[in-house]
């Protein structure tokens, strides 16, 4: 999959790099949809590192982390390296590469303690295999939300002490609007529409930040759905201004959480009255950008 170049982020890639060449394991905290998984696969890709990557839920298996035995092998030639199927863990351990763990406090408390052994003393132990050292350049990089923002299980203290932590914050104004220009292809919007649409789609995003009736705001994946859904009704036929009203719609609802003492309405009903608010707010402010002349 090709990805979109890293817009700005200097400060934190320069820390990032930085802790990986120190030999150092680094934790990416932030709101969700800020860049974290971004930022990390735009590093491997930078360093040329071979990346490996686990996405954190509930029901990861160590198995599934360390890697497992192909059961028709095993039944033909027994339990050996022939049928051992490395995972994510012993791969980037075996090839010196980065492991990517998102949403690392996601993963069950068994999976955080095969990654304890990994880091420190560069081992994994395969049962019925034997113990694989890691080769020279093994880091890991994992991604958490602050605890805040969602009900998640927290890390243990044992492997917090063992990353260093990054911080990402929401970036400006300016560089929201060029990761949502990069993501819009041009379809049927010359290039002031493009513009336009990119820039509204940001205004909305940001504007959920400081709303007091909400209380987790829209990150720029919101903005970038917002103006992809806006491009995609605008080749069909819809005009731009209505086309971004629909879109914020249909994109915002999912990526906010209205706070809990705002009006006596149902968390439903006040999250529509926010975003049809909104909606319209960004529908006027296209209304009223340069249109493209047309020849
Ligand atoms: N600095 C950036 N340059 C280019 N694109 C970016 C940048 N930051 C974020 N993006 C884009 O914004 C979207 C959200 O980013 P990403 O998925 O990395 O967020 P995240 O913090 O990992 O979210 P989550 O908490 O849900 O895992 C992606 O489409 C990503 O490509
Ligand atoms: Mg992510």
């Amino acid at each position: 999959m090709s990805m979109t170049p890293l817009i700005g982020r200097e400060d934190v890639r320069r820390r990032v790099e930085a802790c990986l060449r120190a030999g150092r394991n680094v934790l990416l905290e932030g709101p969700v949809g800020v860049g974290k998984t971004h930022l990390a696969l735009a590093i491997a890709e930078r360093l040329a590192l071979p990346l490996f990557r686990v996405d954190g839920d509930g029901r990861y298996s160590e198995q599934k982390f360390s890697g497992w035995f192909d059961p028709p092998t095993v039944i033909e030639r027994g339990y050996g390296p022939e049928a051992f199927l490395p995972g994510p863990l012993v791969e980037a351990m075996t090839t010196g590469g980065l492991l990517l763990v998102n949403e690392i406090n996601r993963l069950p408390e068994g999976v955080q303690n095969v990654l304890l052994p990994a880091i420190d003393e560069r081992l994994v132990v395969v049962p019925r295999l034997g113990s694989i050292r890691a080769r020279e350049g093994f880091r890991v990089i994992a991604t958490q939300n602050p605890s805040e923002f969602v009900a998640t299980s927290h890390l243990s203290e044992a492997l917090l002490d063992r990353f260093e932590l990054v911080a990402l914050g929401y970036q400006s104004e300016a560089e929201e609007r060029a990761i949502v220009l990069a993501h819009l292809t041009a379809g049927k919007l010359g290039d002031a529409e493009r513009r336009s649409l990119a820039a509204a789609a940001v205004a909305i995003a940001r504007a959920t930040r400081n709303d007091p009736r909400i209380r987790r705001g829209a990150s720029v994946r919101a903005a970038i759905a917002i103006a992809e859904i806006a491009a995609a009704l605008h080749d069909d036929g819809t005009a731009l201004a209505t086309a971004i009203e629909e879109a914020t719609e249909i994109a915002l609802p999912t990526r906010i959480e209205i706070a809990r003492d705002f009006g006596d309405e149902s968390d439903a009903a006040a999250a529509t009255v926010v975003v049809a608010e909104l909606a319209r707010t960004a529908a006027t402010q296209i209304g009223e950008a340069p249109k493209k002349v047309r020849p």
